[in-house]
Parts: structure tokens; C-alpha cells; sequence
């Protein structure tokens, strides 16, 4: 079976065979974690859809829009591997109108924690998962576990907005040592990634604790112990579905997730835990 690239959504909607539809939306750069996204895909649907889109709408002014990592033949040979039946991959022209007006708000939700540090990321993160629902029209959709609070926001708007797609969190894919893998990986040299180690370790030392007091206190000892060259964003310890910080009196699934620069990378990690009395 090739591989159908859609370069627009004319092509698009062309490739749509008519069993039922897995999306794996992607900025592309592919590594082993969209791997898992994809094999996640595969298992749920007919036919599995990738989008490959840097999206303009989700980089503040300040970020890392422009150089972000682009390796579209590359990507394609990893689709073609992993049995993908299209890519769609749309220019941002065709993507968004010269003149267009409204957008997804991500409410309270994109303000707090990511969304306080990167302000209007989240509204730009829905608004392209909208557009790309309604261009794909998916049974199903995958995201990875390691955008914790990006995932949450989406399963907000599929439940506040009647969306009818099922969305798929998918674990978190790491490198031996415990780095979580992620596009930005490249950007660090070897000393910033033995620095960007402080983070997984901070949070398994911080899982490792039974009392949200004792798991922020841990994990943030770790953070510190990494010295000047890691620069911390935040520590938070929040409930999975709003993203609310949470206290010691709280049960049940919580997120502990940090994110912090090291050599001028910004970094995101987090993990599951469970909290009981
Ligand atoms: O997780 C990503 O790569 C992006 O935020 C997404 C979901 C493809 C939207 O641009």
C-alpha cells in the first residue's frame, strides 16, 4: 500500500477511503514517541491519517516558530514504515484564511500552569485540533500523555463542544536514561541533556512520595540540586482533568509536571501518580 501525501485539503478529502479514520496530528520531526502514536492508530481504525503542521497559531512571539525542527522527507519515511495510509500536510495558506476571524478559546484552563507561561498557546493548539477534526473527520484521535495539559484541553473541548471523535491519551515514550522524547531534544547539546536528566529524575523521586506536600518538596529538591544551568519554569502538582493545583486533603490520579529551560530549550515533562489516604 503507498503512502498518500495530501498536500491540501482538496487532496484530502480525495484520500478518504470509507472505514473509519485514526488522526494522529503532528508537527512533524517524528520520533519514536509519534511511532507509538501511530501504532496506537493503527489498532483503532481503517485507516490512519497523520497531519504534519507547524502551526503558527501555538508559538508565542518569543518561541521557537521559525526554526523549529522541519524534516518532512524524513517524516514520510517513518509513515511509510509504520504503515501510515495518509499524511496531510497543509501549507499554512490553505490551513487558515487571509481573513479569518474566530478561534477556540481554551477558557480558564489555558491560562494556568503551560498556559500561564505561554500565553494564547492553548487557544492556538484547539483552534488547528478543531480545523483538523472537521478537515479529517476522525472516529478517533491520539495525542501523547507527554502534552498532559494539552491533552486535557482537548478532551475539555470534545466534552464542552459535542465533539463526536474519541480521544486517545498515549504514554509517554522515553530515552533509557528517563528523558522524554520530544522534537526540541535536538536542540540540546551533550551538557545541556545531562542537565534536562534533572527533570525525569525529579519526577520519579517525586512519585516515589505519598503526600502532595512531600511529592512537590522532593521532586523540587531534585530540580535544584541541577544547579543555575537549569532554569525552572514551574513544578506543579495538578488533578488530570482541570489542571487545578492540588492539596494534601485530595484522591485519587494527579499530574505532577515541570517544565523548565536548559540551554535555552524549553522543556516539558510529567508524570501519573495516584494519591490516597
Ligand atoms: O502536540 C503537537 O504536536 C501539537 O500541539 C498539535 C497537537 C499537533 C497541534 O498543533
Amino acid at each position: 500500500m503507498d503512502l498518500i501525501v495530501a498536500g491540501n485539503r482538496d487532496d484530502l478529502a480525495k484520500a478518504r477511503g470509507t472505514g473509519s479514520v485514526a488522526l494522529v496530528p503532528t508537527m512533524g520531526a517524528l520520533h519514536e514517541g509519534h511511532r507509538s502514536l501511530i501504532r496506537a492508530a493503527r489498532v483503532r481504525a481503517d485507516q490512519v491519517v497523520v497531519s504534519i503542521f507547524v502551526n503558527p497559531l501555538q508559538f508565542g512571539p518569543n518561541e521557537d516558530f521559525s526554526r523549529y525542527p522541519r524534516t518532512f522527507d524524513a517524516d514520510l519515511d517513518v509513515c511509510r514504515e509504520e504503515g501510515v495510509h495518509v499524511v496531510f500536510a497543509p501549507s499554512p495558506e490553505d490551513m487558515y484564511r487571509p481573513d479569518r476571524q474566530v478561534s477556540v478559546c481554551a477558557g480558564e484552563m489555558g491560562t494556568i500552569v503551560e498556559g500561564a507561561s505561554r500565553p494564547g498557546h492553548f487557544d492556538g493548539v484547539l483552534t488547528v485540533v478543531l480545523k483538523l477534526f472537521n478537515l479529517v473527520r476522525p472516529e478517533v484521535a491520539i495525542f501523547g500523555q507527554k502534552d498532559a495539559q494539552q491533552l486535557a484541553v482537548i478532551r475539555r473541548m470534545v466534552a464542552d463542544l459535542d465533539l463526536a471523535v474519541e480521544i486517545v491519551g498515549a504514554p509517554t515514550v522515553r530515552e533509557p536514561d528517563g528523558l522524554a522524547l520530544s522534537s526540541r531534544n535536538r536542540y540540546l547539546s551533550a551538557r545541556d541533556r545531562a542537565v534536562a536528566l534533572a527533570l525525569s529524575r525529579a519526577l520519579r523521586a517525586g512519585a516515589a512520595e505519598l503526600t502532595a506536600g512531600a511529592i512537590r518538596s522532593t521532586a523540587r529538591a531534585v530540580l535544584d540540586e541541577a544547579g543555575p544551568d537549569l532554569d525552572l519554569d514551574y513544578l506543579a502538582l495538578v488533578d488530570p482533568a482541570t489542571f487545578k493545583e492540588v492539596d494534601d486533603a485530595y484522591e485519587g490520579s494527579a499530574v505532577l509536571a515541570v517544565a523548565a529551560r536548559v540551554g535555552g530549550t524549553r522543556l516539558i515533562d510529567n508524570v501519573v501518580l495516584s494519591l490516597r489516604h
